[in-house]
């Protein structure tokens, strides 16, 4: 499901894409197993591999995360900009969670505390990307409800530097039945709503559609140069 909206392909293409999405989905729990370095990082493992590639591409000297959930997708991106070479003051992670669920610790990663939306939280967001040296990124991976993705959006968006990327997670629950249990209306609707009033941002439809299936349909935003 890829970018359902640019994929190339037939119906049947399509169909096919879907049936095995929906399987694999089943197959991991979601891909709720999956671990890095032996460490719980809850992401699909082909939209981890184009972060990977973002990351390598973009070099952000800033990345913010919301949702540090147990750890595993910071300590991830933290390990890449180990293995780029790039010194600690040029690539550093704030991630920030409403609990604490996980005891690691690295040198580039700043865990906070708190709601992603709380002003206190926005406040030390501001004050980490502020004057950072090169590229700020952002991947949003908190609450995924419309209203808070949104809000998100608002406020996370202006950080991200030209030519840079914001990642809106988990879009794919607005996309299948199988996440509609309660009818909640998701990231990619928020998204949606975004671009509609932001044309400074462009939904990067190569890194959405690069394997086919993802769990974020028009989630890779990149801020125009
Ligand atoms: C999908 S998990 C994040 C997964 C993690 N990024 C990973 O790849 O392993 C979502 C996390 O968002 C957190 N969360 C929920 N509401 C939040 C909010 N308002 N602000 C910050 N984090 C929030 C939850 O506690 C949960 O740990």
């Amino acid at each position: 499901m890829s970018d359902g909206h640019q994929q190339p392909g037939t119906l049947v293409d399509r169909w096919v894409e879907r049936r095995f999405f929906k399987k694999l989905i089943k197959k991991t729990r979601n891909f709720g197993d999956v671990t890095w370095l032996g460490n719980p990082v809850w992401q699909n493992v082909l939209d981890l591999w184009t972060i990977q590639e973002t990351i390598a591409a973009v070099r952000p000297a800033r990345l913010i995360e919301t949702g540090t959930n147990r750890g595993g997708s910071s300590l991830f991106y933290a390990h890449l900009l180990d293995l780029m070479g790039l010194a600690h003051d040029m690539g550093k992670i704030l991630t920030i969670d409403i609990e604490r669920l996980h005891t690691l610790a690295h040198p580039r990663i700043t865990y906070l505390l708190g709601s992603s939306t709380a002003p206190e939280i926005l406040q030390s967001v501001h004050a980490f990307a502020k004057d950072s040296p090169g590229p700020v990124m952002v991947i949003l991976d908190s609450d995924h409800s419309r209203a808070h993705v949104r809000d998100e959006l608002e406020r996370y968006a202006p950080l991200v530097t030209p030519g840079s990327y914001l990642l809106c997670q988990d879009g794919v629950i607005d996309e299948l039945p199988m996440f509609h249990k309660h009818g909640e209306e998701g990231p990619l609707l928020a998204v949606k709503d975004f671009l509609d009033s932001h044309p400074e941002f462009e939904v990067d439809h190569q890194r959405c559609g690069r394997f086919l299936i993802s769990h974020h349909p028009m989630g890779w935003l990149r801020r125009k140069a």
